[in-house]
């Protein structure tokens, strides 16, 4: 089986968390499109959806869904998105696709956060993906320093700017044994926007599909 297909079945998987009334984040990626592709079925059950991205955004919309401001939606019932990676205490490595900032920002502001994964995504130690982090962009020289010294390789991503008007470095090398601690400490560097470890907040349910089908996890 493909990297595709089983996105599509974690993706599937995770409809079943929807509930009557569910006030639904949804996140960014290629893992995520298989999951709003699934939501037409679903639209009686969503009082209202937030996303994480313009990509998103633009997805739900050619489907017929209005988009509410998280603001106006006060909190979420679930969030539903990819990563990059994730490890057995429900850590994650995510940004990939650029959206990392509205994405912590919607998983913090959820009730549950549900992670769709394949189990290629699945690590003993974060970092072998390299770690996104969103930067104000008179900063990112400064930064790059930041991360050399932590004997990361930070690499400019090209011809990229967030949603939010700011740049990527996508730090490689990093072995990210602790990640709550190194998600702290390297949000304590001026000009980061966001760095992509989801360890303060991690997932709080993981669908991975597997050859033998999909696998759900729940943390603790
Ligand atoms: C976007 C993300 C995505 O969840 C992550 O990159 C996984 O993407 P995909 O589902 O395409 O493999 O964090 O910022």
């Amino acid at each position: 089986m493909h990297h595709g297909e089983k996105k599509q079945q974690a993706a599937k998987a995770a409809l079943q968390c929807i509930k009557p009334g569910t006030i639904l984040g949804v996140g960014t990626g290629s893992t995520v499109n298989y999951f709003i592709d699934e939501l037409p079925a679903f639209r009686d059950q969503l009082e209202a959806i937030v996303v994480s991205s313009k990509a998103s955004e633009d997805r739900l919309k050619e489907l017929g869904f209005t988009i509410t401001p998280l603001n106006e939606a006060g909190s979420l019932d679930l969030y539903v998105d990819g990563a990059d990676e994730a490890n057995k205490q429900f850590h994650l490595i995510k940004g990939g696709g650029g959206a990392l900032t509205r994405e912590k920002i919607l998983a913090a502001a959820a009730r549950e956060f549900v992670c769709i994964i394949d189990d290629s995504k699945w690590v003993g130690v974060l970092g072998t993906f390299p770690l996104p982090v969103e930067v104000i962009p008179m900063a990112r020289s400064y930064i790059a320093r930041q991360f050399v010294k932590n004997r990361g390789q930070p690499i400019l991503r090209q011809d990229f700017i967030t949603d939010n008007g700011n740049e990527v470095l996508d730090i490689y090398n990093l072995q990210i044994t602790n990640p709550v601690e190194m998600e702290n400490r390297f949000n304590q560097i001026p000009g980061i926007v966001t760095v992509g470890i989801f360890a303060q907040r991690p997932a709080d349910r993981i669908f991975m599909a597997t050859e033998d089908g999909v696998k759900e996890k729940m943390r603790g």
